[in-house]
């Protein structure tokens, strides 16, 4: 299979804005987001992680990352024995919950290959309203916990922000009481 390259934080494009998709979706954006799809799953395969060194393992990824400046992103992990995939076009949080998380370990990025100590404060629950281009419908997602970081975490992409712009400098691993730690 073509492998996608993924672009690096040191990259512009990275800092851009991206434009809505225009629906219906064309062959080319659907064709687009299930070769994003299939390269979350190889990431996740040992076998092919050993014969490809250069790979890392991921579970979210934005269409800019691929250098391509458009609103979709690829969502796929493992959670409680549980399959989480979502193959979004145009994203929206429609609403969050007050309450916030983080994700104790700190979050990482498939474009950013630095590591950067700290904390990101995200909403514990969002609804978020997008296409689905595996369902092929509109869908409402309701998400708690990893499943909203990861979303939020990708969405910020489609907006030019990145993980660590959100790590508070001077306590960066300061969590607040009441912060549900995941
Ligand atoms: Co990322």
């Amino acid at each position: 299979m073509e492998t996608l390259k993924i672009i690096k934080d040191n990259n512009p494009l990275l800092r851009k804005k991206s434009v809505e998709v225009t629906m219906p979706l064309s062959k080319e954006d659907r064709d687009t987001l299930l070769k994003m799809l299939n390269y979350l799953k190889l990431s996740q395969d040992p076998e092919y992680l050993e014969k490809h060194p250069k790979v890392r393992e991921g579970i979210g990824l934005a269409a800019p990352q691929i250098g391509l400046l458009k609103r979709m992103l690829v969502i796929y992990f493992k959670h409680d024995e549980e399959e989480i995939t979502h193959v979004l076009v145009n994203p929206t949080i429609i609403s969050n919950s007050a309450r916030k998380c983080v994700l104790k370990s700190g979050e990482g990025c498939l474009s950013v290959d630095e590591p950067h100590e700290g904390v990101v404060y995200r909403d514990y629950k969002i609804k978020v309203k997008a296409y689905d281009a595996l369902k092929e419908k509109d869908v409402t997602i309701v998400a708690a916990g990893i499943e909203a970081i990861v979303l939020q975490h990708e969405i910020d992409h489609l907006n030019g922000i990145l993980y660590y712009d959100r790590i508070n400098k001077m306590n960066p691993n300061f969590i607040p009481e009441g912060f549900v730690e995941i």
